[in-house]
């Protein structure tokens, strides 16, 4: 096993499940400090026993990232807890509401912006500090193949995963010469528990979009999400990685 990681600290959102699970238990298993937060404590808590069960150092910290103060309490923990913040990966979302435009109830689509969006800028508004005085940092922002396209029916979605694909890009401009890098990753539909419940014709349909013939694992996300967080991506910033088994080459 690689050791990438020996001695970073790393805050994840969402990483009770899916993604997040899949990137906070890689980042401990090569050897870094994980501050695991997730809206549900019992699965953040799944994950940190499953790291300290196998020798590593983690801690949950149940928090809506669409909460400023819930964001800070995940940076303040990994200081208080690990001495400093070096790796983040801003990955909660939810799916949010479908249809056309005109048919989304404004609360819905208010609530989709605070956890899918707000909260990327609200995790680097309290990281990027902490990476500073730590002497730098590598951030990951989780977009979707929906923040470089388009979709009729998930306005909403596809309007906040755009949006972290743009500040991501600010956000690198601004602190790459102080050593902060920060990416967005852009995964097709990947066989999550955020899928949970499609009915299998509409499953079916989502495989038919993609050219490589199946959805993506959470595992082949974030071996992407841990290159971009590693020195093996020193010279990468402000960029947009896609994962999407040809989703979007069509
Ligand atoms: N699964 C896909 O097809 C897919 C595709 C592209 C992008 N994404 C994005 O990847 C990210 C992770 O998705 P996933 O598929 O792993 O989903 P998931 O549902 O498996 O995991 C998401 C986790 O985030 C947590 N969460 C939800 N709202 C939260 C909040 N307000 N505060 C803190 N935690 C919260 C959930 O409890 C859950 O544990 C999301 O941003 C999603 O939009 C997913």
């Amino acid at each position: 096993m690689d050791n990438r990681f020996k001695g970073k600290v790393a805050v994840v959102t969402g990483g009770g499940s899916g993604i997040g699970q899949a990137v906070a238990l890689a980042l401990a298993a090569e050897g870094a400090a994980v501050v695991v937060n997730d809206l549900k404590q019992e699965v953040a808590q799944e994950v940190v026993d499953q790291i300290t069960g196998a020798g590593g150092r983690a801690r949950a910290v149940a928090g809506d990232v669409g909460n400023p103060d819930d964001v800070k309490d995940t940076v303040d923990v990994a200081v208080d807890e690990f001495g400093a913040v070096h790796l983040a990966f801003n990955n909660a979302g939810i799916g949010g509401p479908l249809g056309p435009l005109a048919d989304i109830d404004i609360p819905s689509y208010l609530q989709l912006m605070d956890v899918n969006l707000h909260s990327v800028f609200y995790g680097m508004y309290y990281q990027i500090p902490a990476m500073l005085a730590a002497g730098g940092g590598s951030i990951v922002n989780t977009s979707s193949i929906l923040g470089l396209v388009g979709d009729a029916n998930a306005v909403p979605y596809v309007t906040a995963k755009h949006g972290v694909a743009g500040m991501t890009k600010a956000a690198a401009l601004a602190y790459s010469s102080l050593g902060i890098r920060v990416n967005s990753v852009h995964p097709g539909y990947i066989d999550t528990p955020l899928l949970a419940g499609l009915p299998k014709e509409a499953y079916d349909a989502l495989v038919g979009k993609h050219p490589i013939g199946r959805l993506g694992t959470a595992q082949e996300v974030a071996n992407l999400v841990l290159f971009l967080l590693s020195d093996e991506a020193a010279f990468v910033t402000g960029s947009q990685y896609l994962v999407d088994g040809a989703y979007t080459a069509q």
